[in-house]
């Protein structure tokens, strides 16, 4: 059994996105520039959004953090995102989720300037990644696809099953999937809370994406002999015994699972890295689009 180890893969990723940074340094341009806009301080968010800036800083990219109120009012925040839009040295925006409830989450995806969108969650992102067009693919799944490369698991005529829907995870990552891509070329199966034969799908798959975001949900009797597992679930579960008060859980049992599998991505450790490592080649990319 291989583990997808994530600190392997995104720190090749983050070495060559360090050595075109430096090129560009060389050049005598400014270096890629994210600007992350904060709203409250729900724990998880931050802890994100501040390994995203460090993230930035190793491989020389400049970063901004903008943080707001958690009782912000909504036309702020989208002052804010204009603001950014309309600053030539800001190449990539952010805005973390989940919002406060006073906030439309759609309404501040939409504000972004799609040629800033590295998140790849405006509509107009999302429909070039279905029409297989150019375009920010949204970090997690990108950086499943960078890990899925680094560590050559062959994807072609594979059936891949994705639990969840979501529009950051599940839909983009069935789309990939199933695109005419090197690591694409999948069967690929969206299962959600309204699917009944959950588990016989699951046994079919060749390849399973978890990402529902319910801990410990995949387990050893759904998974077939040598499939390759990707476990995107990152759940603050309550623990009096770990230092924090909390304990990383996964949506994959791995104790269990990992004996089937032919390849699994281990919780902490395996796609959250992978997802900085999208978000920082979206940011490259946004920056070469504009500047070159
Ligand atoms: N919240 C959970 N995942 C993400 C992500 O990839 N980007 C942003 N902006 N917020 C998130």
């Amino acid at each position: 059994m291989l583990v997808l180890d994530g600190k392997i893969a995104s720190a090749a990723v983050k070495q060559e996105i360090l050595a075109q940074t430096e090129v560009i340094l060389s050049s005598g341009k400014r270096a890629p520039h994210l600007a992350a806009i904060l709203v409250g301080t729900n724990g998880a968010s931050e802890t994100y959004v501040a390994s995203k800036v460090k993230n930035c800083e190793e491989v020389g990219f400049m970063s901004t953090l903008i943080r707001l109120e958690s009782d912000v009012a909504e036309s702020v925040l989208l002052e804010a995102i204009a603001s950014l839009n309309n600053d030539p040295t800001v190449d990539g925006i952010l805005v973390q989720l989940p919002l406060p409830k006073q906030i439309s989450e759609q309404k501040v995806i939409e504000a972004i300037d799609p040629l800033k969108d590295v998140d790849g969650f405006h509509p107009s992102s999302a429909g070039k990644l279905v029409q297989g067009l150019p375009t920010f693919i949204p970090a997690t799944p990108y950086g499943i696809m960078l890990m899925l490369e680094h560590f050559d698991i062959p994807t072609k005529g594979k059936h891949a099953v994705v639990i969840g829907r979501s529009n950051i995870v599940g839909r983009p990552m069935s789309i990939l999937l199933s695109s005419n891509l090197k690591r694409g070329n999948c069967t690929v199966t969206i299962c959600h809370s309204h699917t009944p034969n959950l588990k016989e799908v699951c046994l079919s798959a060749d390849i399973i994406v978890a990402a529902l975001g319910k801990p410990e949900f995949v387990k050893a009797d759904m998974v077939k002999e040598g499939a390759v597992i990707i476990d995107v679930g990152i759940t603050r579960v309550e623990d009096a015994t770990a230092k924090k008060g909390f304990r990383i859980k996964g949506d994959v049992a791995y104790a269990e699972v990992s004996p089937k599998a032919s390849a699994i991505t281990p919780v902490p450790g395996g796609v959250g890295l992978m997802t900085i490592a999208g978000l920082l080649k979206n940011t490259l990319q946004a920056y070469l689009t504009t500047q070159q």
